[in-house]
């Protein structure tokens, strides 16, 4: 397969640009023509460099010139868009302009494409499993209804998979809704791009007020490392792409499902695994959905917050509701395994704990066999 894909400079992108050559995946970067403060994209990924596109996922047609659509036309088979605005304290402008329009615009890109080359071509949009908002209990691959406690953020993404609906007719390129979950680090090596706020709590850790953590009785953290993830959209736009027309847009859950692990249950893991990284503990106090929910979207209005705080406080929210968010229509792209994170991997990728040194064989041979 060959993508065109967009947002390869992101924590999700580089991931997924990292395991292609290994998919037999073939990816032309869709890159913005400026990036100021950012390593330029030929130093970051040499090897994809030759291949770049110029463009901006908020332009009609991502801004591409006709000869490089004609040229696209005849080559890729799918239009994978990664680019978002994911800072959940951004304004609702940049937030629609690059999560809504950028979304309608890949679907209007993927269609002219398509007409161009008479060629089946696939579109897939990262969407997030928090367009859940404050949704409980099992979330289904399927559209969500509105929802006042959406974020922002959130708010955006579910206007974006709302849009790829609208415009969905039979006919039109066939679409994947992927939503995404939270994403930690590379599982091997722990490489992270951007520190999302899960790992503010690693980070704010010793200064959360009165050492208290509410979170709802089965509150689970829906989290995959970045290539785990990378690898099952890989996997489901490759499902998409073999199998026959859908006469509606595809919802799958790139997460971890029924087996994420509960709140309570990673950090008791994460203290077992090296309990000096944790000075002092604190409590995980049982609160309700509406407490979680008002606490992570509303604290600012009462207390002074710095945009950080705001954004570890949105976090909140994603590791104290009680819900399992569905895996069935991904099983039927993928075919293979489901992510199955350990909640030990996830406790050393979220608090930076490294994998215990491996035992080396004691000089006495005789023992030596045992240890291998
Ligand atoms: N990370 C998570 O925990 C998570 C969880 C659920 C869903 N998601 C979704 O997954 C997708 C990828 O997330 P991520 O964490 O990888 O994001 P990220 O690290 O914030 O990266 C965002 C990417 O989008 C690109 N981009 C931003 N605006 C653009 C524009 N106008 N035109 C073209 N490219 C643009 C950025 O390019 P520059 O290098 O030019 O800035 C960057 O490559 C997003 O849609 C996000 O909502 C992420």
């Amino acid at each position: 397969m060959k993508l065109l894909l967009t947002g390869v400079t992101g924590q999700l992108g580089t991931a997924v640009a990292g395991l292609a050559p290994q998919r037999g995946v073939r990816v032309v970067p869709l890159v913005r023509p400026a990036r100021p403060g950012q390593v330029p994209f030929e130093r970051a990924f040499p090897s994809l460099a030759a291949d770049r596109v110029t463009g901006d996922v908020r332009r009609p047609l991502w801004g591409l010139e006709d000869a490089v659509l004609d040229e696209l036309a005849d080559s890729v088979d799918a239009v994978v868009n990664l680019a978002g605005d994911t800072n959940w304290a951004g304004s609702g402008r940049d937030l629609y302009a690059v999560n809504v329009l950028g979304a309608r615009n890949g679907h209007d890109l993927t269609r002219e494409l398509q007409r161009r080359s008479g060629r089946r071509i696939v579109y897939a949009y990262a969407s997030s499993i928090f367009v859940a908002g404050g949704t409980l209990g099992r979330i289904a691959e399927a559209p969500l209804a509105p929802d006042r406690h959406r974020t922002a953020y959130e708010h955006s993404k579910w206007l974006a998979e709302r849009e790829l609906e609208r415009r969905h007719t039979p006919g039109e390129p066939d679409v994947l809704i992927a939503r995404i979950a939270a994403l930690l680090g590379d599982s091997a090596t722990g490489a992270t791009r951007r520190r999302n706020s899960l790992y503010l709590l690693a980070e704010r850790w010793d200064e959360l007020p009165g050492r208290v953590l509410p979170a709802m009785r089965g509150a689970k953290v829906d989290v995959l490392p970045r290539d785990v993830a990378a690898g099952t959209l890989l996997d489901a736009v490759a499902g998409l792409h073999r199998g026959g027309p859908r006469p509606e847009p595809v919802f799958a859950h790139v997460s971890a499902g029924e087996r994420a692990p509960g709140i309570r249950g990673l950090l008791e893991v994460a203290r077992a695994l090296s309990p000096v990284t944790f000075g002092k503990w604190l409590r995980v106090v049982p609160a309700s959905a509406e407490q979680v929910l008002w606490l992570s979207a509303h604290a600012e209005r009462v207390l002074p917050l710095s945009q950080a705080w705001r954004n570890s406080l949105t976090g909140l929210r994603y590791i104290g509701l009680d819900r399992v968010m569905e895996r069935g229509r991904l099983a039927e792209l993928v075919d293979g395994p489901l992510p199955e994170p350990s909640t030990e991997k996830l406790a050393r990728l979220l608090f930076d704990i490294p994998e215990p040194p491996r035992p080396l064989a004691p000089a006495d041979s005789g023992l030596s066999r045992f240890l291998a």
